[in-house]
């Protein structure tokens, strides 16, 4: 390490501060640096200030590159890093000696070293294209596809090269929490910061917080706290889920031996197979179990049902069953009754609005095992229609994501419920060589 570095660490050691929490994930080597929670905790304008530093001794060193600043979304500069770095570089006087700050740009007097901003939604491609990137630092993460993060990475390639993610928690299927949290990079240093642990956290933050916690106790672990958000706007099923939820109608749930049990599926193709386990008891319907996976064989559902344990009486499957498929020429409906699963009924092909309002009017009698059917309760709470970024507004239709599949399930699953507690004769087709 040259004289130069060191002098530069000590310096930066003795002019700057950061949360504490934060000074680990600084120190030492490592490829990713990362720190996520709720709002005000410091994450945007501490990262800031660390890129501006890493720009720093990367142009100290001889060498030259880019820092790359990302976003899910960005129509305009405005929408960038852009001013939190300006701030940050101007609040330390050698830092902002060494840089040049244009209203649109921010590059190295030396000319070593420049910022770019990008929002990766939309030029996931051009960053390919894009140079001896030495630092690359998402921002408000939390929405990054998995796509994006596959076609990111392996842009930042230059020898001692890393990546900085920031982010406020929403969903813990997020491709963002599962890469970052549940399945970290070894050599990464991600910490969880709140707003206590901003020793600058200001008094209008302060206020608002406050009112949140009064007004709004449904969202606040999420906002302040980087809770998951629960109860999403546009969300489909947000009062039903509610109310199951005050009303105890979430928790344990067991399966009840002298009654058969019905499974409702959504079949993906390349996609996730959804499956609830319903016992219908007087007027309670009982989800007492759920299982989703993806990329197997219609065997292996078909196995996880016996291994299971539970009598069956009936499996709703959606129509789409019937559709003779390439290659084999055979049906879904086929394999699975060659399988051994017999007794299908196939859920009538409504629209998808039909098939959501079935779901409403059943969800008051629906008791869940909070254990066993986590994923498929929050495929429901999460269920929401599409946001149109450029408009601005809900579209009509649902969007597509990690909660589809057992909410569709649970749509094949209210079209065939009648209130009797029978099957609705219309959508009831026995079909030829099933029991
Ligand atoms: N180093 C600092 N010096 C002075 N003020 C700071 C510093 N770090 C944070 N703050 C203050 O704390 C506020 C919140 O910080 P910041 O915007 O970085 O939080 P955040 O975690 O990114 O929040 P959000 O979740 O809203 O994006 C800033 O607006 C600023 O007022
Ligand atoms: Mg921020």
């Amino acid at each position: 390490m040259t004289q130069q570095i060191q002098q530069t660490q000590e310096k930066t050691k003795a002019q700057i501060s950061l949360p504490p929490y934060l000074v680990p994930v600084f120190t030492g080597k490592t490829r990713y640096r990362g720190s996520y929670g709720g709002r005000g905790s410091g994450k945007t304008r501490s990262f800031a200030l660390m890129t501006a530093i890493k720009g720093y001794e990367w142009g100290m060193s001889g060498k030259t590159g880019q820092i790359l600043c990302g976003r899910e979304f960005m129509n305009s500069l405005e929408d960038s890093s852009l001013e939190e770095i300006k701030i940050a570089i101007r609040s330390i006087d050698w830092l902002n000696a060494y840089y040049e700050i244009g209203e649109k740009y921010i590059r190295s007097k030396d000319g070593r070293v420049n910022y770019t901003f990008v929002g990766l939604r939309r030029s996931l491609d051009a960053i390919k294209s894009k140079a001896r990137i030495f630092l690359a630092w998402v921002d408000e993460a939390e929405g990054v596809s998995d796509l994006a993060w596959q076609k990111l990475i392996p842009t930042v390639r230059e020898k001692d090269s890393e990546i900085w993610i920031t982010w406020n928690p929403e969903s813990k299927y997020s491709a963002t929490h599962e890469r970052f949290r549940v399945n970290a990079p070894d050599d990464s240093k991600i910490v969880q910061l709140n707003f206590r642990d901003n020793p600058w956290f200001p008094d209008v933050l302060e206020q608002e917080r406050l009112e949140d916690k009064k007004k709004r106790p449904d969202v606040y672990e999420h906002v302040w706290e980087g809770g998951f958000l629960i109860f999403t706007e546009g969300s489909y099923y947000t009062e039903e889920m509610r109310r199951a939820r005050n009303e105890k109608r979430i928790g344990v749930v067991a399966y009840e031996r002298a009654k058969p049990v019905v499974t409702a599926w959504d079949l993906g193709v390349g996609d996730s197979t959804a499956i609830w386990f319903v016992q219908f008891i007087g007027t309670e319907i009982r989800l007492i179990d759920y299982f989703e996976g993806s990329g197997v064989g219609l065997d292996y559902y078909v196995r996880v049902l016996q291994d299971k344990g539970y009598v069956y009486d009936k499996h709703i499957l959606p129509h789409d069953v019937k559709v003779r498929e390439l290659g084999t020429g055979k049906s879904r409906i086929e394999t699975l009754n060659s399988l051994g699963i017999l007794n299908v009924d196939v859920a009538p092909k409504l629209m998808i609005d039909d098939g959501i309002q079935a779901v409403r009017s059943i969800l008051d009698k629906c008791w869940f095992d909070e254990k066993k059917c986590e994923r498929g309760i929050d495929c429901l709470v999460n269920y929401q229609r599409e946001y149109d970024d450029n408009g601005q507004t809900w579209r009509q239709r649902p969007k597509h994501d990690w909660s589809s599949h057992g909410a569709d399930a649970f749509r094949y699953l209210a079209l065939g419920y009648t209130p009797s507690g029978n099957w609705g004769t219309p959508i009831r087709r026995k079909l030829k060589g099933v029991a």
